[in-house]
């Protein structure tokens, strides 16, 4: 692929501001200063630095990032700054969006990307990926608000139940949940419908993925091999 598209193609701006990094000799490949935009570069494999940074070339983008609580996962938010903020231009710039949504107040796991098609398989009722919550409740939690968040409760938006597909006590007033749902304010709902009410919420995994411990919150990092196929 022409050096300037694969800047272009990862971010970095226009077409006219590819090529003028790369004319202005802030792009290496290697070590080295490609200054010709149109050389014909392999993308298989490839890291290239601009201004000294080094990118991964990916055909799309997949970040995993530690959503930390006052951020909105809108791309218009209305009363925090918006998750997109946390990443760094060239992904904003490519136009990532995050895989279903986390309240303002929750914290943890938010992947996102720029592939529409994963977006749908990964958010898609069909496909039932289960996400783990640990929730912190208001109220000591006993052992009938768990029999009903495994048995199903009603919310207010659709008569089928909800159930979880786990709940584990952990302490006097925690549990964590497993859904393979992704209903708006979902975990909060099913609380209060047994009677309790979140305190805190923390995100801990999406499918196979568990938020790495050294990742702090508000940092990210790229995906690569996940999903399969
Ligand atoms: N359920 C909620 O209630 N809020 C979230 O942010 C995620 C799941």
């Amino acid at each position: 692929m022409k050096l300037s598209q694969i800047l272009f193609s990862q971010g970095f701006g226009t077409r006219r501001a590819c090529a003028g990094l790369i004319d202005a000799g802030l792009v290496r490949i290697g070590g080295q200063v490609m200054d010709d935009p149109a050389a014909d570069v392999p993308t298989e494999g490839l890291v290239f630095e601009v201004e000294g940074q080094a990118w991964p070339f990916h055909e799309k983008a997949l970040v995993m990032l530690h959503k930390p609580a006052g951020y909105e996962c809108s791309q218009k938010p209305r009363h925090h700054p918006s998750v997109l903020t946390l990443l760094p231009g060239p992904l904003r710039e490519r136009g990532l969006q995050p895989i279903g949504r986390l309240d303002e107040d929750t914290t943890g796991l938010l992947l996102l990307t720029d592939d529409g098609t994963l977006i749908h398989r990964l958010t898609s009722p069909k496909h039932h990926v289960p996400k783990v919550y640990e929730v912190g409740c208001k109220h000591p939690v006993d052992a009938t608000q768990v029999e009903r968040l495994l048995a199903g409760v009603v919310l207010d938006d659709d008569p089928a139940p909800v159930r979880a597909a786990v709940c584990e006590v952990v302490g006097e007033r925690g549990i964590r949940l497993t859904l393979t749902e992704g209903k708006y304010h979902q975990v909060k709902r099913m609380v209060a419908a047994v009677g309790n009410r979140v305190e805190a919420l923390h995100r801990s995994s999406f499918g196979p993925l568990v938020l790495p411990a050294d990742l702090a919150p508000g940092r990210w990092c790229w995906l690569a091999g996940w999903p399969p196929g």
